[in-house]
């Protein structure tokens, strides 16, 4: 694993490098206890520690230490209560929708952001999915103030259904199966269109290129839907 300096460095670095003029975080996503310790140690500038599938104390107790840490270190950290579904072996369940006392209880350690279940779930949504609970989404923010949270599996949520979300509460939403079908359909197209057997088109910076523009294109417009353009 990279130590603190190489990780920070290299971070400062393609910051530098790259131009970049809007402010980026280095962010651990749905991190265990160890895993947030060790991102933390390495130098990231926020972690997420998933202790959704622990039980309520232990998800507690841990998340404490982490917020006692960020807070000293300046870190951003992120919690979770009520685990975010997905497919487990072929089957797609319906989300969980979070208990707002338990979130209050985990939002009162005083963590930066926090993610609850409201049916939200990774990855492809069910045909007879039930869609975002409002009714949980209102009951979470009754009880935990200003707290940013967070809308995870953010894939194939109806735009409408995303931007009442982000109209009570949701400051965050993690979006990544949508991006990696876009850089798939584009890598494939690539492909079939015979472009890696022209020239040097097997390069692996031609290859990948058409999927990484694919992808950018893809935050571009989840950026303009979620009205997040221009709020650095
Ligand atoms: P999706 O892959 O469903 O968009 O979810 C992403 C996510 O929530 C990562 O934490």
């Amino acid at each position: 694993m990279c130590g603190y300096k190489t990780v920070v460095g290299m971070v400062k670095g393609m910051i530098e490098e790259l131009n970049i003029t809007v402010p980026v975080a280095l962010h651990l996503d749905h991190g265990t206890y160890d895993g947030a310790v060790a991102c933390i140690k390495a130098g990231f500038s926020s972690v997420m520690f998933d202790g959704s599938s622990l039980p309520l104390e232990e998800n507690i107790e841990k998340t404490k230490i982490l917020v006692d840490a960020c807070n000293v270190l300046g870190i951003s950290l992120e919690a979770e209560v009520g685990s975010i579904g997905g497919e487990e072996d072929g089957v797609i369940g319906q989300g969980e929708c979070a208990d707002p006392q338990e979130c209050k209880m985990v939002n009162d350690l005083g963590v930066t952001m926090l993610a609850a279940g409201i049916g939200n779930i990774h990855g492809a949504y069910p045909e007879n999915w039930a869609g975002l609970s409002f009714e949980t989404l209102e009951g979470i923010r009754a009880v935990t103030g200003h707290t940013p949270l967070v809308l995870h599996g953010g894939t194939g949520i109806p735009a409408e259904q995303v931007k009442k979300a982000i109209s009570m509460g949701v400051a965050k939403v993690n979006v990544n199966t949508e991006c990696q079908w876009a850089f798939q359909k584009a890598t494939r197209e690539y492909i079939e269109a015979g472009k890696d057997l022209e020239g040097k088109g097997f390069d692996p910076r031609k290859l990948l290129a058409p999927g990484a523009a694919a992808i950018k294109e893809t935050v571009k417009e989840k950026m303009e839907l979620f009205g997040s353009v221009g709020k650095a």
